[in-house]
């Protein structure tokens, strides 16, 4: 299996997500071939919990890497986790089209481009 979902799969088992029993991780690999990966983190106010993917994101951007080439997701259910749409906000503005690998741990994935799952997208071509 590709490792970049091995690596979204094994971030998983850190989620802290004792409201929702809904573990999720995520791995993103960067231009240099190196590999961040992040799992969602709840609060007791939950409104205060950050997604798998955000993690992975902002941990690679706190350390300085600026260039994504793909973004892997994984949770538990059968047809594989989307991110949510915040998720794909902050992945479009960091990452562009990135290739989105959605993964469970039975072995089935599903491969998109972020374009299609998150069209018409605002971004800085707005404001500039
Ligand atoms: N979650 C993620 O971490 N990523 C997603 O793409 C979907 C949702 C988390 C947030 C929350 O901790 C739990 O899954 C249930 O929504």
């Amino acid at each position: 299996m590709d490792a970049l979902v091995d690596a979204a799969l094994e971030a998983r088992s850190h989620a802290y997500a004792p409201y929702s029993e809904f573990q999720v991780g995520a791995a993103i690999e960067d231009s240099d071939g190196r590999v961040w990966t992040g799992c969602n983190i709840e609060n007791a106010t939950l409104g205060l919990t950050v997604c798998a993917e955000r993690v992975a994101v902002f941990k690679a951007l706190s350390e300085g890497a600026r260039k994504f080439k793909r973004v892997a997701i994984a949770a538990h259910t059968e047809r594989p986790t989307p991110p949510c749409g915040a998720c794909r906000q902050i992945l479009w503005e960091f990452c562009g089209d990135i290739e989105v690998i959605l993964a469970n741990p039975h072995g089935v994935t599903e491969t998109f481009h972020l374009k299609d799952l998150f069209p018409r997208p605002f971004d800085a071509s707005f404001i500039r």
